[in-house]
């Protein structure tokens, strides 16, 4: 039994950083931040702020992303000194095995599949969909049957619809709703009901091979999307300010329904809960730890830096957003051309600026996230818990080929048949679970092992870590419980996995026999 806690030495952890695993150490502080930004900036900010303050928070969304921000950031401080003093690519799951034993690691390990590999299905699917708009713009239509989760029903939204484009979109209450208030019955629209996404598992096919031919060429690629996206966002924020209205900022904070999670302080905590998915993969840095040329200094600054940028541009964007428009209005699939839409014909070229950024934004994510996971199975077969095919690196690309092709394979079935409601709530429960055990894992580390060189150290030590774990837990609590019950199926599935496989091949067990 005690075995099932055994921790894998640290002295293990750091011969084993400075191997260099047959990887490529090709990227720099900039590299990092870049992919940090690359995996952070996506559907969150282009689709789910609009929709949390519609429906939840208001003008003070401002706050959500602040509070949610600061969860975020103590968290990333916490991974910044990980990152530093253990810099391996397994993330979240080696850090656990140094300080909570072979089966928290395993079970972190697992977690974090739902924060990777079910990311990249999650944002292939709003991908999917400004792919689907904008091929429409050019006058190529793909049949709807072809564009969307297996069994979801999908109207066909009329021409001149304020800020949603003509075209196919799922019959989500959100729509019903939003055509009502427009004066569209729903129930009158053309409805076919989709067989599988073709563009979501075409987008992952590509960013698969990219990641199998090169690290460097999949940063380089990286490195255009982010530049595109970040670009674009300040664009927005530029011109829009200057058509902000005070009048949709008051009240700032509107008035709660009565019904918990709708307006007031409630609402403010429920937006929060909704866009922590905007955040989501400032930590996919810490798996490149064995591209890193100087991981120990070069770490944090990627964490901490991407993090930093993406918060100042969020905040930025929920203030002109719901300045441009009321957030009333903001609840459509892409709040941000509504707010173009807003600031008159002039600049009806942004828009289509706007869905290009958009569609760099997911594809960068997508490629972070289909980065990050073949890197933590690479680290977790190395320590015998998958099968030794997951180790594989290939001798001329100098990737992790076999894992970043099965990766690829799974989240292609995945982004074919779920939809984006499913995903995107999965997602945010595995990241907050890992987020609140590497706070933890920082405190335990400090008792048990307080001699070891931190290049990074997290200030004020236990309180942000215990703030970032309580915050963490608590936007757990505010998901639905139908979450819940999907996160601790998605658990049982790998404590199986752990007992049939995992245990029999650990190496560490293995060797302390
Ligand atoms: N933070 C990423 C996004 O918003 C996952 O798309």
């Amino acid at each position: 039994m005690s075995k099932l806690f055994a921790l894998k030495p640290i002295s293990d952890l750091l011969s084993e950083s400075k191997s260099d695993l047959g990887l490529r150490k090709s990227l720099s502080a900039l590299n990092l931040t870049t992919l940090g930004i690359g995996a952070v900036i996506g559907a969150g900010i282009f689709v789910l702020t609009g929709q949390a303050a519609a429906q939840y928070a208001g003008p003070a969304i401002v706050i959500s992303f602040l509070i949610s921000g600061l969860a975020c950031l103590f968290a990333g401080l916490c991974y910044a000194e990980f990152a530093s003093m253990i810099p391996i690519s397994g993330s979240a799951y080696t850090y656990s095995y140094a300080t909570m034993g072979e089966f928290m690691a395993w079970i972190i390990g697992w977690d974090l599949i739902l924060e990777y590999l079910f990311a990249a299905s999650t944002v292939s699917v709003g991908w999917s969909g400004y792919m689907v708009s904008l091929l429409t713009q050019i006058g190529i239509n793909i049949p709807p049957e072809y564009t969307s989760a297996r069994g979801m029903e999908l109207l066909q939204i009329p021409a001149n619809m304020p800020g949603i484009d003509a075209g196919w979109f799922p019959k989500t209450p959100q729509i019903i709703e939003f055509l009502a208030n427009h004066g569209v019955d729903s129930g009158s629209l053309p409805m076919v009901t989709s067989i599988i996404n073709v563009p979501a598992m075409f987008v992952i096919a590509v960013i698969t091979m990219l990641l199998v031919v090169g690290i460097k060429e999949s940063a380089n690629f990286n490195n255009i999307m982010v530049i595109i996206k970040v670009s674009v966002i300040i664009l927005f924020i530029a011109l829009g300010f200057a058509f902000v209205k005070s009048s949709n900022l008051h009240p700032f904070i509107p008035e709660g329904t009565g019904e918990w999670g709708h307006f007031g302080w409630g609402g403010i905590m429920r937006g929060a809960a909704v866009i922590f998915f905007a955040y989501i993969g400032f930590d996919a840095v810490s798996t490149a730890a064995q591209e890193a040329k100087n991981p120990q200094r070069d770490m944090p600054i990627g964490i901490l830096a991407s993090l930093s940028i993406s918060t100042i541009l969020y905040i930025l964007v929920a203030i002109v957003l719901t300045g441009v428009v009321s957030y009333k209005f903001l609840n459509v699939p892409a709040p941000i051309a509504l707010a173009v839409d807003a600031m008159g014909s002039d600049y009806n070229w942004l828009r289509i600026i706007i869905k290009i950024a958009a569609l760099a934004g997911l594809s960068s994510v997508i490629l972070v996230m289909l980065l990050g996971q073949p890197r933590i199975f690479l680290t977790m077969s190395r320590d015998g818990l998958l099968p030794p095919v997951f180790s594989k690196v290939h001798p001329r690309f100098k990737t992790p080929y076999v894992s970043t092709l099965i990766t690829g394979a799974v989240a292609m079935i995945f982004a074919g048949i779920l939809p984006i409601s499913i995903l995107g709530e999965l997602v945010s429960i595995g990241t907050l679970l890992a987020f609140a055990i590497v706070c933890i894992g920082i405190i335990i580390l400090r008792v048990k092992r307080p001699e070891i060189e931190r290049p990074f150290r997290t200030p004020f030590v236990p309180l942000v870590p215990l703030l970032g774990a309580g915050i963490c837990i608590l936007v757990m609590l505010s998901l639905p419980w139908e979450t819940w019950l999907r996160l601790i199926a998605w658990m049982a599935l790998g404590f199986v996995i752990y007992f049939t496989y995992g245990i029999r091949h650990s190496k560490i067990r293995n060797s302390k026999k």
